[in-house]
């Protein structure tokens, strides 16, 4: 069997607000395989954000383990978990997350760049992810003047520039009219590379519905969902 891209034993996460401290998540397992693409659906509240950032290594849980590509994340320091998060993980955001003031493909190109890429490299490949979004007509315009629509094209091509295993993936519909987001959905699927995994967190129930396997969040655990 393949190495799995992720598995994830028992995590348990507690946040602290004002007075008193919440168990958000008590205990989730999930894994993934290269290729799966697995849907986390949930209220709101119920961890779902918290649980994709335990998943990207932007943030440690209190207890259980997570292995990333079979590398346990917590077993190694801040700087080697930052270098495996950039070579191995691709992340769409909801908020789209771009750097307003530089163009798309500088945008694009940024995630080449903090692995290494020399510039002209880095332009060339940005512009080649663009164009397999649609987007080769808006290379060179600033984020800030972008549509929504086109914002998360734009996100999607930085998250796939790398050619990362894994795309994590937070509700990146959440902002778009339907018509928008189910393009978006198709791109993210469509190009989520042959072995890459992909987690993506929704509200919609409909693009759950495309996934491999959905699971739900609900009082701290996660159970496979009966859509
Ligand atoms: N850093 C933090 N400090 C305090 N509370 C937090 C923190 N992060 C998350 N929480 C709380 O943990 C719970 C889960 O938050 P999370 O953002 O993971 O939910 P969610 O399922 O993504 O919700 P939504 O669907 O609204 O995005 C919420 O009650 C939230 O207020
Ligand atoms: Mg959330």
């Amino acid at each position: 069997m393949s190495q799995l891209l992720l598995d994830v034993r028992a995590v348990g996460k507690t946040v602290r607000s004002s007075s008193q401290a919440i168990e958000i998540l008590k205990g989730v397992d999930l894994s993934l395989r290269p290729g799966e693409r697995l849907c986390v659906i949930g209220a709101s509240g119920s961890g779902k954000s918290s649980l994709l950032e335990i998943l990207g290594t932007l943030s440690t849980p209190d207890t259980g383990q997570v292995l990333l590509t079979g590398q346990d994340v917590m077993s190694i320091d801040d700087r080697a978990r930052t270098q495996l998060r950039r070579e191995t993980i691709g992340f769409v955001f909801q908020g789209f997350n771009l750097i307003e003031h530089i163009s798309a493909v500088e945008n694009v190109a940024l995630p080449l760049r903090y692995i290494g890429l020399g510039r002209r490299d880095a332009l060339h490949r940005a512009a080649d992810a663009l164009e397999r979004v649609g987007l080769t007509h808006r290379l060179r315009v600033r984020a800030s003047r972008l549509s929504g629509g086109e914002k998360q094209r734009v996100a999607i091509a930085r998250a796939l520039v790398t050619k990362p295993r894994l795309i994590l993936s937070d509700e990146p519909t959440g902002n778009l009219d339907e018509e928008t987001g189910r393009l978006v959905l198709d791109l993210l699927m469509e190009n989520v590379g042959e072995g890459c995994g992909l987690v993506m967190v929704t509200h919609n129930l409909d693009h759950a519905r495309h996934f491999d396997t959905v699971l739900r969040i609900a009082g701290g655990r996660c159970h496979a969902a009966g859509l």
